[in-house]
């Protein structure tokens, strides 16, 4: 569903409040929404203080892995005299997500202030913006901002005049689903080619230009500025279900329901509620076949499973799956699981980076025997082959790029394996032409 859409009683417009409001896009339509307000207080805190305010929130990474911020932020050195560094991770190129462009594009004074505020927290004065590529319309809209921003003096040599510098430079990507991941992200701003790093070391002891760095993904960012006003206590309390999963979440929803979009919810919704009450559930006459809850590298759910679910991060996990980024895509009994899980192996094996084997080779491998089956040229085996591939590809790379491959593939062999069989035993017409 587009902006404005109007807000049904289970969403909790916190981050979106503002969506679809043009003129809270400009530096003067932000603050007459009581922006910058929280910066304004992020300046008389000492960076300690802002981690405390954080920590006390509960706020968790909203990029993917759910990494707790405050503490991510209390890594960072003290008093080593190095320039420290930010990077707020716009890539969002994990297929089904689409969330952070509606920050960018509708409030991105809100990420601007979530920026300056972490880069103060983490005693950093510059902020690296990373922005996908293909994001045009939604960069074009937070570089004006930026600009607005520096005219204005809430950000630049003098931020708010409180004598601290606060610089925000925006690097656009180059369309390479792998700049995502976050040591990858760092190599691409500092021009080289976009390859994940082998970690130790971790970015906040050597991280961009081997400083130390914090890197946090739009959303996280983007639910600073409230927490700084209101407090860690009030965002700790907006739950519906474990005290780990604490806050809001934008679920960018996609597939077969009747109205995608981007809805944001109360950790904890009930995932039915979510899919049915929310985004008007199945076309008409069909009806839920499976759910990718977290962008397309977690495990698949049933309807069963997705009937049992709470929407957070530990209620995902209890059903076998994870939250990650939040972008859910919904099939219906008319999807081919085979075939779609070809198309996201597909995915992964053109993105990958091929530095690692087993990623470059596992990843075009599954691909090419997903294929074999759905032209009807499949074996029983074919199925165990898969499976090794997949345990070759989890836990063996420098990144997850290879696992998030082979995820999918165990989970759809796990749960549709009778649609597997069908193409192999010819009860099933081939999908695909032979080539
Ligand atoms: C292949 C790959 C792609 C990723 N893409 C993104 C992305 O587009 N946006 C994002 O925020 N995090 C992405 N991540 C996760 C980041 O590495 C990192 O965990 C995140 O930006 C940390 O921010 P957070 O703690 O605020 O979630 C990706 C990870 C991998 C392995």
């Amino acid at each position: 569903m587009g902006y404005p859409h109007p807000i049904h009683p289970k969403e909790t417009p916190l981050l979106s409040e503002y969506f679809g409001d043009v003129a809270a896009r400009s530096y003067d339509g932000w603050v007459a929404r009581g922006g910058y307000v929280a910066l304004k207080q992020a300046l008389a805190m000492t960076p300690e203080a802002i981690v405390d305010v954080v920590k006390a929130s509960g706020l968790r990474g909203r990029g993917g892995a759910g990494f707790p911020t405050g503490l991510k932020w209390s890594f960072m050195p003290k008093d080593d005299g190095k320039p420290h560094y930010l990077c707020c991770n716009a890539d969002e190129s994990e297929p089904g997500t689409f969330k952070d462009r509606e920050i960018l594009r509708w409030t991105p004074h809100a990420l601007i202030e979530g920026c300056a505020i972490a880069a103060l927290a983490i005693r950093a004065e510059t902020t690296y913006v990373f922005i996908r590529g293909e994001y045009t319309e939604p960069c074009t809209i937070f570089e004006a901002a930026v600009r607005e921003a520096y005219a204005a003096g809430v950000i630049g040599e003098n931020a708010m005049g409180s004598g601290k510098r606060i610089d925000v430079v925006v690097h656009r990507g180059a369309g390479a689903y792998i700049c995502g991941e976050e040591t990858a992200l760092m190599n691409a701003i500092e021009g080289k080619r976009g390859n994940p790093r082998i970690k130790p070391p971790f970015p906040a002891v050597s991280g961009l230009f081997g400083q130390p760095t914090t890197i946090n993904n739009v959303e996280t960012l983007a639910a600073v500025p409230p927490i700084i006003v209101k407090g860690g206590a009030w965002y700790a309390g907006l739950s519906l279900s474990s005290p780990k999963s604490t806050g809001t979440k934008l679920i960018s929803v996609c597939g077969h329901v009747q109205r995608p979009g981007t809805y944001e919810i109360t950790m904890g919704l009930p995932m039915q509620e979510l899919i049915f009450d929310l985004c008007g559930g199945m076309r008409p006459g069909r009806t839920l076949k499976a759910v990718i809850p977290g962008g397309s590298s977690v495990p698949i759910m049933t309807p069963e499973e997705v009937a049992a679910c709470a929407t957070d991060y530990e209620g995902i996990a209890a059903q076998g799956s994870l939250l990650g980024s939040g972008g859910m895509i919904v099939m219906d009994d008319t999807t081919d699981m085979v075939y779609q899980i070809m198309r996201l192996a597909r995915f992964y094996a053109h993105e990958s980076c091929a530095q690692c084997t087993n990623c470059r080779e596992g990843t075009a491998w599954t691909t090419r025997i997903l294929e074999r089956i759905l032209r009807g040229q499949g074996k029983m085996a074919d199925l165990d082959l898969l499976l090794s591939l997949a345990d070759n590809m989890t836990g063996k790379t420098i990144c997850v790029l290879s696992d998030s491959c082979a995820t999918p593939v165990v989970s759809g062999i796990a749960k549709f394996r009778g649609e597997f069989e069908a193409y192999i035993t010819g009860a099933r017409a081939p999908a695909m032409a032979e080539v």
